[in-house]
Parts: structure tokens; sequence; C-alpha cells
């Protein structure tokens, strides 16, 4: 539906017609569709697809799907991150103490502690939106630490690309979007989210809250991780998590204080979408958590089931 309508000629601005697809309500699909849909949409910013003109990138009829669909998104999430929202608002302490004790409080297992490669191959990315939408002391922050994603310089050293030669070492596929259709709607959401909170410019202090809980949640899971792969001989595929003990104790602190805390210091009225950004962070970290641990509790994959009709998949860009 969706897809075969990105496969076709861009529209020129016109709606997509009944013929094609018309999402005017978020209910209108189950929630593995609304993520794998949104998914989509949200890489015609990114790579892209082979088989989609890249006209669709800003085709009036993709964004107002996408719209209906984030909408739906952000309304859920800031009802369920609302008590913790206040409480960093009513909190006592700077905005980088704050969001720590965030990150405290909110308990239950982290899909950090696992692997996520849907994300973790865009690693920085999303982020990457927020640099010219920030100005001053936060910008050069938030630039200081996404230099550092990207290597530092060194290609080779490319936390995207790190992960991908994790996977490599781990017998599996490490080409962008090789797992996209096996993965729970749980696990897009992690991705989705960070796009979302990237690509909306009113968003802003949501995506650096998101980034400060990100970064707050990784550094000492690698160390598990990393210790993990080593006691079974996977210690090829060891360095991304390596790398991430060190340099997440020290972006933790930069996201929190230098980006996080500068920006509500600049302009107060971010402070609620930083504490949302964070808050929601870690509530579809742990709902991924969740859904992954408890199936492999019960000795099942937490892959998709195969669709019972074959997707009509897209051809992502390498
Ligand atoms: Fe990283
Ligand atoms: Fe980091």
């Amino acid at each position: 539906m969706m897809f075969a309508a990105l496969r076709g000629r861009p529209l020129g601005g016109r709606h997509l017609g009944s013929a094609a697809v018309a999402i005017t309500d978020a209910s209108m699909l189950s929630e593995d569709d609304r993520h794998i849909t949104l998914w989509s949409l949200y890489e015609l910013h990114y790579g892209g697809f082979e088989d989609v003109d890249d006209r669709w990138e800003w085709e009036c009829a993709a964004l107002s799907v996408r719209q209906v669909l984030e909408a739906e998104l952000e309304s859920r999430l800031r009802e369920l991150t609302s008590p913790y929202v206040r409480t960093v608002w009513d909190g006592s302490g700077g905005v980088a103490e704050r969001l720590f004790a965030l990150v405290e409080q909110v308990e239950g297992p982290s899909v950090a502690r696992f692997v996520r490669s849907i994300y973790n191959l865009k690693e920085a990315d999303p982020h990457t939106w927020a640099i010219p939408r920030l100005f001053g002391a936060p910008k050069v922050a938030l630039a200081e630490l996404q230099y550092d994603e990207y290597g530092a310089g060194r290609p080779e050293r490319q936390h995207a690309q790190l992960f991908a030669d994790t996977m490599t070492a781990c017998g599996l596929d490490c080409s962008y979007g090789a797992y996209i259709n096996d993965v729970p709607a749980s696990t897009l959401a992690v991705s989705n989210l960070m796009s979302m909170f990237g690509l909306n410019r009113r968003l802003r202090g949501a995506s650096m809250g998101h980034l400060a809980a990100f970064e707050a949640t990784s550094s000492l899971p690698a160390r598990d991780v990393s210790a993990g792969l080593s006691r079974l001989g996977l210690g090829a595929a060891a360095p991304y998590f390596d790398e991430h003990i060190e340099a997440d104790a020290v972006h933790e602190q930069v996201a929190a204080r230098n980006i996080c805390q500068a920006l509500a210091e600049q302009d107060p009225r971010l402070l609620e979408d930083i504490a949302f950004g964070a808050a929601a962070c870690l509530m579809v970290d742990q709902q991924a958590a969740e859904h992954t641990l408890s199936a492999w509790r019960s000795g099942r994959s937490a892959l998709r089931a195969p669709a019972a009709s074959p997707t009509d998949d897209l051809v992502l860009q390498p």
C-alpha cells in the first residue's frame, strides 16, 4: 500500500488518492504497520531506497502520513511519560543532576545490554539533525560529541562501522536494514522515536534529552557485553562495546551538562521537552527490552513471526 505508492512517480504536491493509500487515522494500521511505515518514511530523509524516487522525501502525501503517525506516537508518549516529566520539572539541583536522577528512577531492563542493530547501523545520525537547530554552547558541545560518534576523523572508528564489524564477527548480515522485516514494533519504536525528535525542530529539546538518557544508559552495559563476548570467544566483536565503555562515560556528562543544562539555561521553556525526550527514551527502551527478554525467557525468538503474505519490500540504498 504505502510502499507500492512510494515505488510510483511522486505526485507533485497532490495527496494520495483512494486508489493508493490515505492514512488519516493511525488506528487504521496495526502497531507493526505503523512503525514499519514510519520507519520507511524516515528513511527517505536518510539513505533512501533504490526503487523510490528521491523526490518523495518532500512530497505532501508522504509528509501527511508521517504527521498522522507521529501525532499518535507523540501523544501516547507524552501521556506515558508525564509523571516522570513532572519529577524532573519539580526536582531540585541542576538539570544534569535531575536527568541522572530520572535515569535511576526508571527501573527495568535496558535494551542497551543487548544488540539493537536497527539503530546502531546509523548510530548518531538522528541526533545530528539537531546541530543546525541549536546555537552557542549547546551546538558546539553536540558537534564535539557527534565528532566522536563519527570516528573522530577516522572512518574505520565510526561507531556505526564498529557496530557493522561486530555484526560481521557474529556471523550476521551487516548491510543496512537487512533485518528490518524481522524486528518487532517495539524495536522499530526505538529508532523511530529519535528520528521523530531529530526531524522536528520544535522537538529539539526532546532530541537532546533523548541523547542524554541514551548516553547515560550505555557505558555500564557496554562493559558487560564486552566481557560476555570475550567469555564466548567472540573478542573480535568487542571493539564497538570497548569504545563505548569510555566514550559514553564522557558523552553522558557532555550530553547532560554541556548540552541539556546549557540549553535549558538558554531557553527555560525547553526544560519540559528535555525531560520528555529523556523519559521517552527510557520508556521506549524499556518496552523493547521487556519484549525481547520475555521472548527469550520463554524460549522464543524476539523477532517477528514471518508475515502471512510477503511484505512489499523496498530496496534500501547500500
Ligand atoms: Fe556511539
Ligand atoms: Fe556516545
